[in-house]
């Protein structure tokens, strides 16, 4: 059977990433979290003083792109793949609000995309492949065969969101999370560089109430009926 590439784009804590995992485990194709490079990116700024929450110095952040190193590392115990920066697993501190805070200003920068969607069209040459992100299936791989737009209100996101934050120990509260979802919205979608669009050729998918299994079973067999005619 010949391979496709399968490009999952939406807003943030739209769910993408918990089908684009099932799907690719029931394919058996490699998955990529494009959002956990630009989260790594932003980590790294935010240790080293050149973004927080009152002034940036994204200059210097540019000039150190050459010595940030971000690749995923496959945990065989777990079954996924793991964020590295400069060969630490900054897995769980990438998904921390604070990360979250300062993300799309470091993600609106034109030299990190570049640097980034050329790495993750690598890692796709091959096909076989689920990628989610902003930008997948408008820059990244606009040849992509399945291309899906993920959306759900910003209160369901944000009720998701908050959950996850609270599982893990974190310390926010729902406003919070709220308001960091909606301005995370407006900034990716109102970017000058790549911003977050609906692909002409993409299929929209409002999952605000619907559970995880009927997701599932949706786009599996949107995306083998894709293969079949391949
Ligand atoms: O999917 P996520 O919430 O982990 O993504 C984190 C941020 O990275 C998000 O605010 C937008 C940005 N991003 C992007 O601009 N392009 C991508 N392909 C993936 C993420």
């Amino acid at each position: 059977m010949r391979k496709i590439t399968i490009a999952i784009d939406g807003y943030s804590s739209t769910g993408k990433s918990t089908i684009a995992k099932q799907l690719a485990k029931a394919l058996g194709y490699v998955y990529v979290d494009t959002g956990a490079m630009y989260r790594a990116v932003t980590l790294y700024a935010i240790r080293k003083g050149f973004v927080s929450d009152t002034s940036d110095n994204f200059t210097a952040l540019v000039e150190a792109l050459p010595n940030i190193n971000v690749k995923f590392v496959h945990n065989e115990e777990l079954g996924f793949s793991e964020m590295f920066l400069n060969d630490e697993n900054v897995e769980k501190e990438i998904r921390s609000l604070a990360v979250s805070r300062q993300v799309s200003k470091v993600a609106a920068i034109k030299e990190v995309r570049t640097k980034l969607v050329e790495m993750q069209q690598e890692m796709g040459k091959e096909k076989g492949i689920v990628m989610d992100g902003r930008d997948i299936g408008s820059v990244v791989f606009p040849d992509a065969e399945f291309k899906v737009f993920m959306t759900a209100s910003p209160e369901t996101r944000a009720h998701r969101r908050y959950k996850e934050l609270l599982d893990r120990g974190d310390d926010v509260t729902y406003e919070e999370v709220l308001k960091n979802v909606r301005s995370r919205d407006y900034i990716d979608s109102n970017r000058k560089e790549s911003p977050l669009l609906l692909a002409k050729d993409a299929i929209e998918f409002d999952n605000s109430d619907m559970g995880l299994v009927e997701q599932f079973e949706r786009m599996h067999n949107y995306a083998l009926r894709i293969i079949e005619k391949e």
